[in-house]
């Protein structure tokens, strides 16, 4: 028994030792000193041994004990100390600890709101592959083999016939061919393009936005135009069509809003014209409407085309479209 009595306290001591949370410090007491723990039961045995034994192993066994109950006590003391037995707030006013956590990426952000916006006036939103078929690309836009347009928009090629989406444009041919108008469609994405400096990236996002019906005009076009850039940047907000040239729109234009740094009067942002320019927009062509089997004589629509990085960075008056992509926390935290 004596042997029995040391290894148990050694056990003991051990375990005690391993002990570093509340949960295991009661774990341990239940095993070692509860009323049907380990040293209990040795000592109830006491009374088997022979008499003139009993007295020393009495003893010892007491002591054991004792020894291990102080080793408990202190250890509960340490571990309150430490806070992680028991962690008693001592001041319940204080503030909670707030934990951090993560947010949109801001072009998803402006993304999301640009999208709400066109959804409010009943738009409804359709994604379609990055990976393209140069016929959606460029054919079904009116953009053949060997048009100069073609210089303009810098691909990645995958293979002779298959790409990486220059624009969303190519959303206006893969819907009409599938549905009848009347079209109120937005189609946001990535698109891709071979270029990279302070104001162009690889990879950007557009949303492309079409409506097709009967007698849709220009006017039509400028009205859903104004109340968009008015609801994303500011009301009475100025806006310029300047007329332009996309192969699937006649006639075209590409849209200006005035500055919002300087407010039209001029600045570095804008390269002092008070003008800033943030989509490319027409009617649709009469080619690209018979190219999806509609009559151009019974329906006519508009399409428009933006670049959500380009409407986030004056939105928020960031000057190096760069800085979306670099994924520096220092910058992403302030949205
Ligand atoms: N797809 C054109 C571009 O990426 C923008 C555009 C879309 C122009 C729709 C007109 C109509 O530059």
């Amino acid at each position: 028994m004596e042997d029995e009595l040391k290894r148990l306290r050694a056990a003991a001591l051990e375990a005690l030792a391993a002990v570093n949370e509340a949960d295991q410090l009661e774990s341990f007491r239940v095993e070692y000193l509860g009323r049907k723990g380990l040293l209990s039961t040795v000592m109830r045995r006491l009374g088997q041994v022979a008499k003139e034994d009993r007295p020393r192993l009495g003893q010892l066994a007491n002591t054991i004990k004792r020894e291990v109950e102080e080793l408990f006590q202190q250890k509960k003391k340490q571990l309150s100390s430490t806070g992680v037995a028991e962690a008693v707030p001592e001041d319940l006013s204080l503030p909670g600890r707030s934990l951090p956590f993560g947010k949109l990426h801001p072009v998803t952000q402006v993304m999301e709101e640009i999208l709400g916006v066109f959804e409010g006036m009943g738009f409804a939103v359709a994604e379609g592959p990055d990976v393209e078929l140069e016929h959606y690309n460029f054919e079904a836009l009116n953009i053949p083999k060997h048009h100069p347009a073609r210089d303009m928009h810098d691909t990645f090629y995958v293979t002779d016939s298959i790409l990486l989406r220059t624009h969303t444009s190519p959303m206006q041919a893969r819907i009409m061919e599938k549905l009848e108008p009347p079209l109120r469609y937005i189609a946001p994405g990535k698109v891709y393009r071979c270029d990279s400096d302070i104001t162009h990236t690889p990879m950007f996002h557009q949303v492309e936005g079409f409506m097709v019906d009967y007698k849709v005009s220009f006017a039509d076009l400028k009205g859903v135009l104004t109340s968009f850039t008015r609801r994303m940047f500011k009301d009475d907000l100025a806006l310029r069509f300047r007329p332009s040239f996309f192969p699937f729109t006649e006639p075209s234009a590409e849209v200006d809003i005035a500055c919002v740094i300087c407010g039209g009067s001029g600045c570095r942002v804008c390269k002092h014209t008070g003008w800033l320019e943030i989509l490319g927009a027409g009617l649709i062509d009469p080619e690209v409407l018979k190219k999806v089997g509609y009559d151009p004589e019974i329906y006519s629509g508009f399409a428009f085309g933006l670049g959500v990085e380009r409407v986030a960075m004056l939105k928020y008056g960031i000057d190096d479209i760069r800085l979306f992509y670099e994924n520096d926390l220092r910058f992403l935290a302030q949205f």
